[in-house]
């Protein structure tokens, strides 16, 4: 998916296009904090942000915190260190403010899984039915919704609804598929998912079970259910950390993107954690969308004032009204 947005040329808004990020480490991380400082920006990173991100980000959370966060701030410019998806959300939250994403080409496999033409032909299928989307999708998705939701609240908002009116969930089959276990409400899917939380290797998961028998298994629900099953939690990446807390366990096999281990390991750092590989031992556990942003785009595009994500006024408040209903019900 290619995404539009706005090309500054500097002329006559205090950017410069042709200045280059700093290269020693120290001097560009003080290069950002001087910039974020002259934007009056602040910074959100989610958790599957590079450590060097999440170390400089003024707050880091998942889906729901970081629209929270997003549609709380009183700064100019909202830098959203994740994927094109939330910085949408935060500009939809936010039209007057300036909202950059560091590489615009940071999408998601879940959102592009689910074109809003395609998606408008399933609720024509359905006219009956509530549309209940995770954030993961685009505005024009969005518009089409009744609920947003995110894995943090998705259980929770489904039991909210009226009971005499059947339910689409879209675009992840895999989290829709644990939401309908765990709310008891029957719910047509859309058949998406993410690329990365179905890489995940069963044989690998057993291997570290085997060598770790007294670890926990901790999951986020976009997993697959045959994974699913294996685990002992089951959550949002904030409540995976916060399970990693507060649980008696000493190690923990981790199955999400390991960006998360980074804050694991700093908010319990003498508990173990394991990520587990895909299949082949491949790295793709790691979500090649959110890896595209560095401390060097970051650095770059509070310079230069772009990409900032623009959208058209009337889908912006076509999705907006879903995303407000989130937020109320899951107060
Ligand atoms: P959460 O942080 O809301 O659990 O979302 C995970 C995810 O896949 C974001 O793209
Ligand atoms: Fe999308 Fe999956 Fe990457 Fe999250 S981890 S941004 S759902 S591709």
């Amino acid at each position: 998916m290619v995404f539009a947005a706005t090309q500054n040329t500097g002329a006559g808004n205090g950017a410069s296009p042709h200045r280059h990020p700093p290269r020693h480490p120290q001097e560009l991380r003080a290069g950002i904090e001087r910039l974020r400082r002259e934007r009056n920006a602040v910074i959100l990173a989610h958790y599957y942000q590079d450590d060097a991100i999440q170390d400089i980000a003024d707050f880091i959370g998942d889906s729901l915190e970081l629209a929270r966060k997003a549609a709380a701030t009183d700064a100019d410019v909202i830098v959203f260190c994740g994927v094109h998806f939330m910085a949408e959300t935060a500009k939809i939250l936010n039209p007057s403010k300036t909202v950059l994403l560091p590489d615009l080409a940071a999408g998601c496999s879940l959102a592009d899984a689910c074109p809003a033409d395609a998606f408008a032909a399933f609720r024509a299928e359905h006219p009956e039915h509530i549309t209940v989307s995770y954030i993961n999708c685009s505005a024009a998705v969005k518009a089409q919704s009744d609920l947003i939701c995110t894995s943090s609240n998705a259980v929770d908002l489904v039991r909210q609804l009226p009971d005499d009116r059947p339910i689409l969930f879209g675009p992840d089959e895999n989290l829709g598929r644990w939401v309908q276990a765990q709310s008891g409400r029957p719910l047509t899917l859309w058949p998406g998912s993410c690329q990365v939380h179905v890489a995940f290797s069963e044989q690998a998961l057993l291997q570290l079970q085997l060598e770790h028998p007294d670890a926990e298994v901790l999951a986020h629900p976009e997993c697959q259910q045959h994974l699913l099953e294996l685990a002992d939690f089951i959550g949002s990446t904030s409540k995976l950390l916060h399970r990693a807390e507060e649980s008696d366990a000493d190690s923990f096999i981790v199955l999400t993107e390991p960006g998360i281990l980074h804050q694991m390991r700093l908010k319990v750092p003498h508990k173990r954690f394991f990520d587990v590989p895909g299949a082949d031992g491949c790295s793709c556990n790691a979500c090649p969308y959110m890896r595209l942003n560095t401390l060097e785009k970051l650095w770059q595009c509070l310079e230069r004032m772009e990409p900032a994500i623009e959208m058209d006024e009337e889908l912006r408040v076509r999705a907006l009204a879903p995303i407000q209903r989130m937020l109320e019900m899951s107060r």
